[in-house]
């Protein structure tokens, strides 16, 4: 198991770490397999009743590791990121998540797939799809306006507008702004709160808000095949080198 990502159980509740914190936990393939693992795992468990997701401290995550790109616009690869997105839509345990510092790419879109997010009032959200080339992912062409309504879904999903804590709470996507100290106590306490419920309840109440999953499951899938497209681009190609060969 690699240890960029950490997986504990604490009670009835398992957290799922990214914990590449020199990368400011970009994600790469091994590590959406090993999150995909932890989830399914919690799906089969009779005891957890609820996921945290959480970074480090000033870096949630910030989005698929770009060299991943690269080497997938190169070689045609299969990326694990679709299987994750599927187990992630369809994960039947309420998720809550942590988000200190900042949130990048899928760091956001994830959070679209959370019940409950706490962030820290220096947190920032950004999906800077269009900038580098790409579409939006994890079903977010989908989540994103049923959640903030288009206008916002779309300053922040295409434009690549940053949205800062307040702003992502008024959006809809952030429920509680806290001090960085107190981001992942809060989400704890959030996720204890949900635990102690009637866990069946819970999980039928939760299922009958959430909708259509097959819908979802079917944009993931829609998604993924323009955004194979679109890392094959020219557009792509160069914002990946551009990245990758800044001087700092
Ligand atoms: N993929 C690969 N490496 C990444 C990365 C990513 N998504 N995000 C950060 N890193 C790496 C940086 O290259 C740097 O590596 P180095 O120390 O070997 O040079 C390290 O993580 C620290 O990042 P740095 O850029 O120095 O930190 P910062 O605080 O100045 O900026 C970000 C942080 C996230 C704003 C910036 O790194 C960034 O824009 N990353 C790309 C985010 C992105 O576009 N994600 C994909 C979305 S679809």
């Amino acid at each position: 198991m690699s240890d960029q990502i950490a997986v504990t159980d604490d009670g009835g509740i398992r957290i799922i770490r990214m914990n590449r914190p020199e990368k400011k936990n970009a994600l790469t393939q091994p590590m959406y397999a090993e999150m995909t693992r932890a989830l399914q795992d919690a799906e089969r468990s009779e005891t957890i009743r609820c996921i945290i997701f959480a970074g480090s401290p000033g870096a949630f995550c910030a989005g698929s590791d770009i060299s991943d790109f690269q080497k997938r616009a190169e070689r045609g690869l299969k990326p694990v990121t679709v299987d994750f997105l599927h187990v992630l839509a369809r994960n039947p345990k309420p998720l809550v998540a942590a988000v200190d510092g900042l949130a990048v790419g899928i760091g956001t879109t994830m959070l679209l797939h959370c019940d409950y997010v706490v962030a820290a009032m220096s947190a920032v959200f950004s999906t800077p799809f269009t900038k580098l080339g790409l579409i939006p992912e994890a079903a977010s062409s989908l989540l994103g306006p049923l959640r903030m309504g288009y206008a916002r879904a779309f300053a922040l999903l295409v434009m690549g507008r940053a949205l800062s804590a307040e702003d992502a709470k008024t959006a809809g996507l952030v429920n509680a702004v806290v001090d960085a100290s107190a981001v992942e106590h809060t989400a704890l306490q959030a996720a204890r709160e949900i635990a102690a419920l009637p866990g069946g309840a819970v999980t039928l109440a939760r299922r009958l808000m959430r909708g259509d999953l097959d819908d979802i499951v079917k944009r993931v899938d829609t998604e993924a095949m323009y955004f194979k497209e679109r890392l094959q681009s020219d557009e792509a190609r160069a914002a990946f080198a551009a990245f990758l060969t800044r001087k700092k």
